[in-house]
């Protein structure tokens, strides 16, 4: 689509935000605006292919929350990137990549990242990549610590963390003992915060989880070098993002996670550390909230990693034929992940949360050669029919899901480029979501490559 079409629900939503009028121009149907896109599950929708996909029509592409326990997967024919806290929009020329102050940043692993990037051909250059100076780094310790912390836990208390150190370099920054990324400049102050934040640590390490204490002198020694490399890229991202708004060009905002994974609604508290809902991008990006498109992506099934509650999963063949033909792995612990049928109430949950203005459904082509698909369209809980999640703690361990069920459909649909190459049952599929969320599903992703694509 080149434009928008006047009578759209976007056209309408947009004209009565009065955007359209300060801002006449499309591209590709896409405003020079702001959008933010996000997942509505338990993470690894396949963020990162649409996050690429739409780099097209951005100038600026930033992270605002969570860290390298993301895991985002761009394909483009025989190349393949898995980034973790690098911007999907990196493998696109003269775009400007943002990390913003919400994320969590191990340097090593941004190091290595930018390295493997090198390799690949992709220029790193401060030009294209730029990290806030008030983004907190996760040192040694926090990964020492979400280890211990979860090794000691048995059975259901497990919360399957990524142990990337994630929760406890989030607890340091709201007790305010974190270390931010513009400390690096400043190696008295840096190796002053360090031994002010590591009594405690030290303390929980040896006396509660047994292990051995951490030397605050091994760690300046080991983020001297991080830090050398780093420097370079701090910068002010609100800055460069009042400036490009200023210019009218447009800065896609590219979610970690899903919204069952946030911290305050998600499944707590099997969740991460973070909230993931579109609101955040504005406080983790340091700018304020303007989004014109707010872009959700759909699996068109449910997958899980780690622990907690997962009402529609399926763990008989069906599950196996998700898992299988969608090669579900967690893209950072190789884990491999659960399965189960799209979840409708969680679906709606994210509906309210984040205001969409459309739906990318991907992996689309998993389902097909099933015969019947089931869709959970509410649950029951207490005897009461439920079309939100109720709200007590880890409910959805106890709720029942209440099904529809439609026809499959057999073909490979991996070469299909237009809605109407789609098979009959897979159309039906698609307005059986876009009634039920009440949002149009403007891509349609058929495969992992960007060109696997209907849009
Ligand atoms: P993210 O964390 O949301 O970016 O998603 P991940 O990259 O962790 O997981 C999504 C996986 O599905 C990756 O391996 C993608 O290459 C792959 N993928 C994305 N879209 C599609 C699709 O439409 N069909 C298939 N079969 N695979 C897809
Ligand atoms: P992307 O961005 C899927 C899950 C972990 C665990 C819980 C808490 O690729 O979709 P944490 O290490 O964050 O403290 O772990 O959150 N988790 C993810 N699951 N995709 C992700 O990211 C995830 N990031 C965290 O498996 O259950
Ligand atoms: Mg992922």
């Amino acid at each position: 689509m080149d434009s928008l079409d006047p009578g759209s629900t976007l056209h309408n939503l947009l004209s009565g935000h009065g955007v359209l009028m300060e801002r006449g121009c499309t591209q590709g149907g896409y405003f020079m605006s702001n959008m933010v896109v996000f997942g509505t599950q338990w993470g690894d929708e396949g963020k990162g292919k649409i996050v690429d996909l739409l780099t097209d029509h951005a100038q600026i592409i930033v992270r605002f929350q969570g860290g390298n326990n993301a895991g985002h997967t761009l394909v483009n024919k025989d190349r393949k990137f898995i980034l973790h806290l690098i911007p999907s929009g990196i493998l696109h020329p003269d775009k400007l990549c943002l990390i913003g102050n919400g994320v969590v940043l191990d340097p090593e692993v941004l190091c290595r990242e930018m390295d493997t990037l090198i390799q690949g051909g992709i220029e790193i250059s401060p030009a294209r990549l730029g990290i806030s100076k008030k983004t907190h780094l996760i040192m040694p310790y926090h990964k020492e610590l979400d280890l211990a912390r979860e090794s000691a836990k048995s059975g259901q208390d497990k919360i399957g963390t990524t142990c990337k150190g994630i929760g406890p370099c989030y607890e340091d920054k709201m007790a305010r003992i974190g270390i931010r990324a513009g400390d690096m400049q400043d190696l008295d102050l840096l190796r002053a915060k360090i031994a002010r934040a590591l009594p405690e640590k030290n303390m929980l390490l040896q006396n509660l989880y047994k292990s051995s204490p951490v030397n605050p002198e091994q760690v300046m020694e080991y983020i001297l070098p991080l830090a050398k490399k780093l420097v370079p890229f701090l910068t002010d991202v609100s800055h460069k993002i009042q400036t490009a708004r200023e210019k009218s060009q447009t800065v896609m905002f590219e979610g970690a996670q899903g919204v069952q994974l946030d911290i305050d609604h998600g499944t707590y508290p099997f969740v991460t550390s973070s909230n993931t809902v579109t609101g955040n991008a504005s406080a983790g990006a340091g700018c304020s909230y303007q989004m014109q498109q707010v872009i959700v992506v759909v699996k068109a099934y449910t997958t899980r990693v780690g622990q907690g509650p997962f009402p529609t999963e399926q763990d008989n063949r069906h599950g196996e034929h998700m898992q299988t033909k969608g090669a579900e792995y967690g893209s950072t612990t190789g884990r491999k992940r659960r399965c189960g049928w799209l979840d409708m109430v969680i679906l709606r949950e994210a509906v309210r949360l984040c205001g969409p203005t459309e739906i990318a459904l991907t992996k689309l082509d998993v389902l097909s050669g099933l015969e019947r698909i089931k869709v959970c369209s509410a649950y029951e809980y207490q005897g009461k029919k439920f079309l939100y999640p109720p709200q007590e703690e880890n409910a959805l361990a106890r709720v029942k899901p209440l099904y529809d069920e439609l026809d499959g459909w057999q073909e490979d649909i991996g070469n299909c480029r237009r809605r109407e190459d789609l098979p009959e049952n897979a159309v039906r599929y698609i307005q059986h979501i876009e009634k039920m969320l009440n949002t149009s599903v403007r891509i349609v992703s058929v495969g992992p490559d960007r060109e696997q694509t209907i849009r």
